[in-house]
C-alpha cells in the first residue's frame, strides 16, 4: 500500500530534534510548514523533586529518550529514514550537556542519511512558532495570506529567558532588552515551590490562581517606569513574595502552613505582577521601535492570564499580537520548522556542528 511519503514525492521533509533543555523532542515537518508527525518526551517526573532543572539528570534523560523519541516521531508521521530530506537540530542556546545530545544524533543521522544538517536557534523557533500558526490557520481556513508576522517585535518568555528582540526576519534577530536577573518562568518555578506548589511553577501558580484575588498584596512591577530601558528583573518580585509568605528571616518552607486563600491570593497577585511588567515591557518596545506586531513565544506564553492582559492591550495600543498556540509554547520540535528557512537559501552545517550553551 502506498504510504503518505509515497504520495508527496515533491514535498520536502525535514526531521527536527531538540533536546535544549528538558524535553526530549523531535517532529517531522515540510516546507510548506505541515507537520506530519510530533513527540515531546517531558521530564517534569525527574526534576519535581529539586523543584527545576538538574542538568546532569537532564542529559542522562535525553540520552535514554532520543532513540525511542525518534522513531515514534517517524511513526507518527508515516515516513521512513530515507524519506528525510534533511536533519535539524537546535544547537543553541541551552543546557550544554542536553543540547550536545541532540546535536549528536542529528549529526550521525544526517551523516547516515547522506542529507544536509542545519542548526536553528532555539530562541528563534520559539518566535518561529508564531508564524507557524498563522500560516496553519489560514491554510486552514483557506483565506489568502495577510501580512506576515515579520518583521514584529519577539518576546520570548520562558524557563531561562525572558527578552524583546526587534525581529528583522525569522533568522535575523537584534536584541533589545533582557532579563537582569531570574527569568520569569524561574520566578513562576520558585514562588511555586515558596509556596508548596508542584513543578513546573507556572501552571501551578495559574491553577492557584484562579481562586485568588489578584489585588490581594501589593507586589512590585519593576523596570516599569523606565520605557527607555527595554530589560526586566523578577528577582525583587520573588524576594517580596518571599517576605510575604515567611517573613525576612531565614526560612524553611516545609514548615510554613499557608491557608488555601492565602496561596492563592499570593499566587493571583504574584501573577497580576509579572504579567503586567510582561505586558508593560512590550508595549513599550512597540512604541520605542515604531513597530505594529509583537510575536510571543516561550511557556510563560501558555498562561491564561498573560494571554488574556496581552490580548487586552493589543486591543488598547492597535498592535496585531501574535501568541504562540498553547501546545507551541512550551519546548517542542515543531518549533524546529524554522529550518526550512535556512534549507531554502542552503544555509547547512559540517559535521563538526557544535553545541552553544549561550
Ligand atoms: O519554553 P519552556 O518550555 O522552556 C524553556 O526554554 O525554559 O518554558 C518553561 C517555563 C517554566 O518555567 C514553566 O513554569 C513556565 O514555562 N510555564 C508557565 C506556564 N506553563 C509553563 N508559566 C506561567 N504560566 C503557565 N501556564
Ligand atoms: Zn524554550
Amino acid at each position: 500500500m502506498p504510504t503518505m511519503a509515497d504520495e508527496r514525492r515533491d514535498v520536502i521533509r525535514i526531521l527536527t530534534i531538540e533536546t535544549t533543555c528538558d524535553e526530549t523532542a523531535a517532529a517531522v515537518v515540510t516546507d510548506q510548514l505541515e507537520v506530519l508527525g510530533t513527540v515531546v518526551a517531558s521530564q517534569d517526573e525527574f526534576h519535581q523533586k529539586f523543584g527545576g532543572v538538574v542538568p546532569e539528570i537532564a542529559s542522562r534523560a535525553h540520552l535514554e529518550r532520543i532513540l525511542p523519541v525518534l522513531d515514534e516521531t517517524l511513526k507518527k508521521a508515516g515516513v521512513k529514514l530515507s524519506d528525510i530530506d534533511a536533519v535539524s537540530v537546535a544547537n543553541r542556546p541551552g543546557l550544554a550537556g542536553s543540547l550536545l545530545i541532540g546535536v549528536a544524533s542529528a549529526k550521525a543521522l544526517a551523516f547516515a542519511l547522506g542529507k544536509p544538517l542545519i542548526a536553528v536557534n532555539h530562541l528563534q523557533g520559539h518566535i518561529y512558532a508564531c508564524r507557524i500558526a498563522a500560516i496553519q490557520k489560514r491554510q486552514s481556513e483557506k483565506q489568502q495570506p495577510e501580512r506576515d508576522v515579520f518583521p514584529c517585535v519577539g518576546l520570548i518568555v520562558s524557563g531561562g529567558h525572558t527578552s524583546l528582540y526587534r525581529c528583522r526576519t525569522p533568522i535575523d534577530f537584534e536584541l533589545l532588552g533582557t532579563t537582569i536577573d531570574d527569568a520569569a518562568g524561574e520566578a513562576f518555578d520558585k514562588v511555586a515551590s515558596m509556596l508548596g506548589l508542584s513543578y513546573p511553577g507556572g501552571p501551578s501558580i495559574q491553577r492557584a490562581s484562579s481562586a485568588g484575588n489578584p489585588n490581594a498584596y501589593s507586589f512590585p512591577r519593576a523596570m516599569l517606569n523606565d520605557s527607555e530601558r527595554l530589560d526586566f528583573s523578577f528577582s525583587g518580585l520573588k524576594t517580596a513574595v518571599r517576605y510575604k509568605i515567611a517573613g525576612t528571616g531565614k526560612a524553611d518552607f516545609s514548615q510554613i502552613r499557608l491557608s488555601e486563600q492565602e496561596t492563592a491570593d499570593i499566587a493571583a497577585s504574584f501573577q497580576e505582577a509579572a504579567v503586567d511588567v510582561l505586558v508593560g515591557k512590550s508595549v513599550q518596545a512597540l512604541r520605542k521601535t515604531g513597530m505594529k506586531t509583537l510575536c510571543v513565544g516561550g511557556g510563560v506564553a501558555a498562561n491564561a492570564r498573560f494571554r488574556e492582559k496581552m490580548t487586552q492591550a493589543a486591543e488598547k495600543h492597535g498592535f496585531q499580537l501574535h501568541i504562540a498556540p498553547i501546545s507551541l509554547c512550551t519546548d517542542n520540535a515543531v518549533m524546529g520548522a524554522i529550518a526550512v528557512e535556512r534549507y531554502r537559501t542552503g544555509l547547512f552545517e559540517s559535521l563538526d556542528l557544535d553545541a552553544f550553551p549561550t
